[in-house]
């Protein structure tokens, strides 16, 4: 039965690594990468804002650099067999081909098609 485990761009890079042990003794078929973030650096908002808010994950734009390294090294540790899926801030034909580049079978996409609506299809195949 395959098996795709998706992880958090909040994980440590220890914790990530042993992650990838895990997926290649155990050999699931591979990771989905990443899912939402805790995280609150490098926002633009006002920390006032961002405390009226409240907690819970954080989406979009922010974690395509974390999701395109760890995707990357996920390729580079677990070799052409695993599958993996890219995702995480996706919402142009660039970032998909980085994603791509990177090591990912696949992307997945969830907030640029909330802002896009079913125009992102377009915007993400634009140069295909
Ligand atoms: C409102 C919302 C609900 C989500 N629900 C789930 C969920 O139920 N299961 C899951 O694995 N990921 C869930 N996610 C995470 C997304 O699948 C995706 O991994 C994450 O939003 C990063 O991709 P994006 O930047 O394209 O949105 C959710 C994300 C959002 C914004």
């Amino acid at each position: 039965m395959p098996l795709l485990l998706k992880i958090a761009p909040d994980l440590s890079d220890k914790q990530f690594e042993d992650i990838l042990m895990v997926v290649k003794q155990e050999e699931l078929t591979g990771l989905v990468i990443s899912n939402t973030t805790i995280s609150r650096a490098d926002l633009l908002s006002s920390r006032k804002k961002i405390e009226a808010i409240g907690a819970g994950g954080l989406s979009g734009p922010i974690l395509f650099s974390k999701a395109l390294e760890r995707v990357q090294k996920a390729r580079t540790i677990l070799g052409q067999k695993a599958v993996i899926i890219g995702v995480g801030g996706i919402d142009s034909s660039e970032k998909r081909e980085q994603m791509l580049r990177a090591g990912a079978d696949l992307i997945q996409i969830y907030t640029s098609f909330i802002y896009h609506g079913p125009k992102i299809i377009q915007r993400l195949t634009t140069d295909l």
